[in-house]
């Protein structure tokens, strides 16, 4: 039995929306099994600078950084489109990725036996599961690298600077081995080395801590390649092990192969047990508080908190098995529905789970 200080990013768009359902899933989590979870509602991104000016107040940092974990809904907008890069909500997500030092990020592309058909890949090749897990860097390379203007040749340029080090390298790859080794022990080390020499570096060092992980097989793929085979052949991969840009690019693909994004959770974290919990999906604007957005990947973000930041693996199990409940139960937001389903909305798929948790 513990007590759980959560830092709360609602956010922006449909943020507010899923992560309501979210926090009342784990109120019921703590109520069944004796846990206390205090949480602590922050403003970053959008909700940031309409409050402060800006997209990542120090007071946002300051209270995630004292809390166990962060949870977080959605940033960004239409609203906020036209700022300068510094002010933009996305700034802020970058922000807290680099001030929390959350390097890994987890993003598990898993499809639902009850949701096989919503993948558009063709069900020879899909079947009726899969289960990929992508490790992307997440505080390094070229969204971190230098980035400026400077005069040309032909006038103007901008450039961004692609930089690793070993030690970004070596701390990513034993996230990656770490998680395959509880999985079916293959790593799919994504990379540009006929190309980038931060690749070349990136290849040589996840080979040399390779040799840490005999029983697990690593690959390596050209970025190319592996967009493309993530589409031929999906099922050859158990973890992919890649950088920062790569990751962002492949995890996306990764995810509309399940063909319901609304349904995929992501983690982001630390040395040690902290980390930032947050749905792979956008803010979505054109439906926010509408009550049509999926809560379930938000949902499921939550279930990964209790077991990668507290080590409650029980309760992230009862949460995952009342989401699966729901889904055999053909209960569905207009995202994943299709015309045998019960149509619910937000609040209604959260209740549905908090009927399923008993
Ligand atoms: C993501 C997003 C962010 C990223 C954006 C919003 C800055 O695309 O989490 O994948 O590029 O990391
Ligand atoms: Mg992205």
């Amino acid at each position: 039995m513990g007590v759980y200080n959560i830092a709360v990013i609602k956010g922006d768009g449909i943020g507010p929306d899923v992560v309501n359902e979210e926090l009342k899933v784990l109120g019921r989590i703590g109520e069944k099994f004796g846990h206390t979870f205090n949480f602590t509602d922050v403003l970053l991104g959008g909700a940031a600078i309409d409050a402060t000016g800006g997209p990542i107040p120090e007071e946002t940092i300051e209270i995630c950084k004292n809390s166990d974990s962060v949870l977080l809904g959605a940033v960004g907008g239409p609203k906020w489109d036209h700022m300068p890069g510094e002010l933009r909500p996305e700034r802020g997500l970058l922000g807290i990725r680099s001030a929390l030092g959350l390097y890994a990020n987890l993003r598990p592309a898993v499809i639902h036996k009850a949701l096989a058909s919503a993948s558009p890949i063709k069900p020879e090749i899909i079947g009726d599961s899969l289960d990929i897990l992508v490790v992307r860097e997440l505080t390094g390379g070229i969204y971190f690298g230098e980035h400026g203007y400077r005069s040309g040749k032909y006038g103007e340029e901008a450039y961004d600077i692609e930089n690793y080090s070993e030690f970004e390298i070596k701390r990513i790859a034993r996230v990656a081995f770490e998680s395959a080794m509880k999985r079916n022990k293959n790593v799919t080390s994504v990379d540009k080395s006929n190309v980038l020499e931060s690749s070349k570096l990136w290849r040589k060092v996840v080979i040399e801590m390779s040799k840490d992980y005999p029983e697990v097989e690593l690959n390596h793929m050209y970025v190319d390649n592996a967009a493309m085979q993530l589409v031929r052949n999906p099922k050859q991969f158990d973890v992919i092990l890649t950088s920062n840009i790569f990751g962002d690019i492949l995890s996306d693909e990764a995810s509309q192969i399940t063909g319901s994004i609304g349904m995929l959770p992501s983690a982001s974290l630390a040395d040690g047990a902290f980390g930032l919990y947050e749905p792979i999906h956008g803010s979505a604007p054109d439906i926010a508080g509408q009550n049509l957005a999926n809560p379930i990947a938000t949902i499921l973000s939550g279930a990964m908190m209790l077991r990668y930041s507290f080590g409650l693996e029980q309760e992230a199990k009862v949460i995952e098995d009342a989401v699966e409940e729901v889904l055999n139960n053909n209960i569905r937001t207009g995202d994943i529905a299709d015309e045998n389903s019960v149509r619910v909305g937000t609040r209604e798929m959260g209740q549905a789970v908090l009927d399923a948790i008993g």
